[in-house]
């Protein structure tokens, strides 16, 4: 997730697109830059590091413009480093875009421009662009022929905006990213959401899928792919910038459950094919894995969870491996031999214990993998290889997409090394499944219970969460985040150890969370009447026509899908229940007491 922001007609265009940019922060930064027009030519300042970095740089040059673009990224292609920071510009320097979003056929593309004598210098899908423009120029279009025709040729998710020297118009277009119009009463705008120029204008028009705008100081006009003008409605907004952030959302962290359907689209783009039944991952060609014989995850709190999903989804293909908290790992180093793989899960990159348990790891001469969601993070760089989450930026400190991302991508590449190492044939009802996992969990969102079973339980002295096989990480995740964020007593446990122990500790006050993932629901049965006999209120997250649901107290129903990835769905519902117990205790969520989103202390 990327964030992308332009203005025609304002003299004071520079502060403004910076303003813009810096409002548009929370989208992802680790470079960010501004194209202007200032009547001597194309300026570009460009750099990696925060968008006040980027100001203070340009503000020493002090420079004045009416038109321009800018952008502050999260990176997907490349690392963030100053050539790979937008905007992008051709050959001649005249032609320069700003992007959010991937273009798919990006490779084909530079090959093809590459061997028509242009020169490439970034590692962006996005750099294509202004080629294609400045080749469309060459043969005589006028510039917005020659941005149409080019946009014509990408295949992806994109939102773009253009400057060209020499002309104060902006060229925009849409297909997959967002894109919003500001209009001004001597400025427009556009931005990738509407914070980003709020204190200019509350005046939007909300541009379409294939949308294309030409825009200047005096107006601007939006035609769709056949060329045809179309007039889109001005829609006047009357939140704040920081309401606007969160897309209308009372928190983040709701924000980022309900974003889960997106991210995983995201997360899965390009990595399966579902016909075929087989996944491809970018960094690693069949065969990769061929002499892995055994992998070690290395994670801290919701990332271990993660990992553990991942040891049960390996194990089930038979693959020998084990999740270890990276804090441990470094204390009672656990035997490797040198076909270990070792696999950092990480959202940020940057947690101390996992960096130093993937730094011991190395040392011993392993092989080492980070799983992360962070491009140019220190995970990513220290580790052999990385495989991206690709979840889009994460504010609330309680992760919730990146949960969701990490485990998906655990399981593509769970599949990549059982089929390249053993003889696990590549299981297309799995592939399948991932396909329609963002679509299940957009119904599961929609249709969730959890707000009411959350009324019904708020005045419960303890919480406890069971399940088994790939349920039982899904149990210690929904008591993670439900203590994380309602400071509420919760324990997570294997079903099968409750009559250990824990069962001591149940009675009518303390309901009992049972997570049926379709494995192992005849077993879960029996643990549910277990709980009913001491009283407990049992909440059952499994499917609505189950014999479990028709046994609990409350169901909060996920629908039927591959046994290997109904943990994802119930975890929604986990954190949704999670979020709403929060919510009614008044608690900070998006900011809970003495925890922070980034680990970077042992
Ligand atoms: C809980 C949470 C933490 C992190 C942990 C590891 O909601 O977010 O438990 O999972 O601090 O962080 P990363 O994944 O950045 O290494």
């Amino acid at each position: 997730m990327c964030g992308i922001t332009a203005c025609v007609g304002s003299e004071r265009t520079v502060p403004t697109l910076l303003t813009g940019l810096d409002n548009l922060e929370y989208r992802g930064y680790d470079s960010a830059g501004i194209a202007i027009q200032n009547g001597d030519g194309l300026s570009v300042f460009k750099q990696e590091g925060k968008v006040s970095d980027l100001a203070e740089r340009v503000r020493r040059r002090d420079p004045t413009a009416t038109t321009g673009i800018g952008h502050t990224r999260w990176s997907t292609h490349g690392p963030p480093t100053d050539g790979n920071a937008h905007p992008h510009t051709d050959c001649t320097g005249e032609i320069a875009i700003v992007h959010n979003g991937i273009i798919e056929n990006y490779a084909q593309l530079r090959s093809m421009l590459k061997a028509r004598g242009h020169e490439l210098t970034s590692a962006t899908d996005t750099e294509v662009v202004p080629h294609l423009v400045e080749e469309r120029l060459d043969q005589g279009a006028t510039t917005f022929e020659a941005f149409k025709d080019t946009v014509d040729q990408l295949e992806g998710s994109y939102a773009l905006a253009m400057v060209a020297e020499g002309g104060d118009t902006v060229y925009a277009t849409r297909d997959g990213s967002p894109l919003v119009l500001g209009v001004g009463e001597e400025a427009n705008f556009l931005a990738s959401d509407v914070p980003a120029f709020l204190e200019f204008t509350g005046n939007v028009v909300y541009l379409e899928n294939g949308d294309t705008v030409v825009m200047d100081a005096d107006g601007y006009e939006i035609s769709h792919r056949d060329g045809a003008s179309i007039e889109r409605p001005v829609r006047e907004v009357d939140w704040t910038a920081e309401d606007a952030e969160k897309g209308g959302f009372d928190h983040y962290m709701l924000k980022e459950i309900t974003e889960q359907p997106t991210a995983l689209r995201q997360t899965i783009r390009g990595r399966i094919d579902p016909d075929r039944g087989s996944v491809e991952l970018e960094t690693f060609p069949d065969g990769s894995f061929a002499d892995v014989e055994r992998v070690q995850f290395i994670a801290c709190g919701t990332s271990y969870h993660a990992a553990l999903y991942a040891v049960q989804i390996l194990s089930n293909r038979g693959v020998p491996a084990d999740a270890f908290l990276a804090s441990e790992y470094t204390a009672g180093v656990p035997p490797t031999d040198e076909d270990t793989l070792v696999v950092g899960v990480t959202q940020s990159g940057e947690t101390a214990d996992t960096l130093n348990a993937l730094e011991m790891a190395r040392e011993r001469g392993l092989e080492t993998v980070a799983v992360t969601n962070v491009i140019g993070s220190t995970a990513a760089r220290t580790c052999d290889e990385s495989l991206f989450i690709r979840a889009g930026p994460e504010i609330g400190v309680a992760a919730t997409k990146t949960f969701s991302s990490q485990i998906v991508t655990l399981c593509c590449l769970a599949e990549r090394i059982a089929t390249d190492s053993t003889d696990h044939c590549p299981s297309e009802t799995f592939v399948q499944a991932i396909e329609e996992l963002p679509g299940m969990i957009e119904s599961v969102i929609d249709r969730s219970t959890a707000e009411p079973a959350a009324i019904a339980y708020s005045d419960s002295d303890s919480y406890f969460f069971v399940g088994r096989n790939e349920a039982r990480p899904v149990a210690l995740e929904g008591a993670l985040k439900l203590k994380e964020i309602s400071y509420e007593h919760a324990e997570g446990f294997a079903a099968g150890e409750l009559k250990h122990g824990p069962l001591a500790l149940v009675t009518e006050s303390t309901p009992v969370f049972a997570i049926a993932t379709g494995s192992n629901e005849e077993r879960m049965v029996s643990t549910t009447e277990e709980i009913r006999a001491r009283d407990g209120p049992v909440i059952s997250v499994a499917p609505a026509d189950s014999e479990i649901a028709a046994l609990a107290d409350h169901n909060l129903a996920v629908p039927e899908t591959h046994p290997d990835l109904a943990g994802v769905l119930a975890n929604v519902q986990l954190q949704l229940f999670a979020y709403h117990t929060a919510s009614l205790l008044d608690r900070a969520i998006d900011k809970p007491r003495n925890l922070a989103k980034s680990v970077t202390v042992e």
